[in-house]
């Protein structure tokens, strides 16, 4: 069974971001994608980074908590809008508290996945491509999901839940994608 942490960039509610974690999560409950199990994990309680926050290597409560679940996963699903072209703040600032050492993230593989305007949130994609460079997190490359939240058909309900069974598919190849480049992954550790 792999264990995948979500991680959503956007705080809002109604999010539709945490639509497509939400819409993940029951792709793996109902059976559409067996062996892979999605716990989505709220960045919210995160404060600012500040490294003065450290005290001997350890971290604030919230920031403990989510490095633990950074470090017990198999592999990530971000799925997160763009803010002014980027990753949003909340998003990077979780992405840099697991980076202290020692990076968390490191040696994993992760899947991307946007919801918003008119590039369906792809230029933070891109963006956070780059961040994972560094963090030596390695992103499956296709297939990419950027979804054009306003473009018929209706994507999304008024609460943020994922109606449209194309993008629903789409989601699912990109899970699919996820697992096979995990097992490709950790079999050759
Ligand atoms: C945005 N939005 C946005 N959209 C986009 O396509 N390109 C952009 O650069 C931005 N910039 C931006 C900045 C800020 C501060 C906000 C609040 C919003 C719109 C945003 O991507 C859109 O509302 C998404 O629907 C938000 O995702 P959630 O909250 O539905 O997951």
């Amino acid at each position: 069974m792999i264990k995948v942490v979500a991680i959503c960039g956007s705080l809002r509610k109604a999010s539709t971001n945490r639509g497509l974690i939400r819409s993940a999560i029951q792709l793996c409950n109902d059976g559409s994608i067996g062996g892979m199990q999605i716990e989505y994990v709220d960045i919210s309680p995160l404060p600012f980074l500040n490294t003065d926050l450290e005290r001997d290597g350890t971290f604030p409560p919230p920031v403990e908590a989510f490095r633990r679940k950074v470090r017990g996963a198999d592999s990530f699903l971000f799925a997160s809008p763009e803010y002014n072209y980027s990753l949003t703040g909340p998003l990077k600032n979780a992405i840099d508290w697991a980076s202290r050492a020692p990076n968390v993230w490191a040696d994993k593989p992760a899947a991307i996945v946007s919801s918003g305007g008119g590039f369906g949130g792809g230029r933070s994609q891109y963006h956070l491509r780059q961040v994972g460079v560094y963090l030596d997190l390695h992103f499956i490359n296709k297939p990419e999901l950027f979804v054009k939240e306003f473009e018929p058909p209706q994507k999304f309900d008024s609460e943020g839940n994922l109606i449209d069974p194309e993008t629903t598919d789409r989601l699912r190849n990109v899970l699919l994608s996820l697992q096979a480049f995990t097992y490709r992954l950790q079999s050759k550790s």
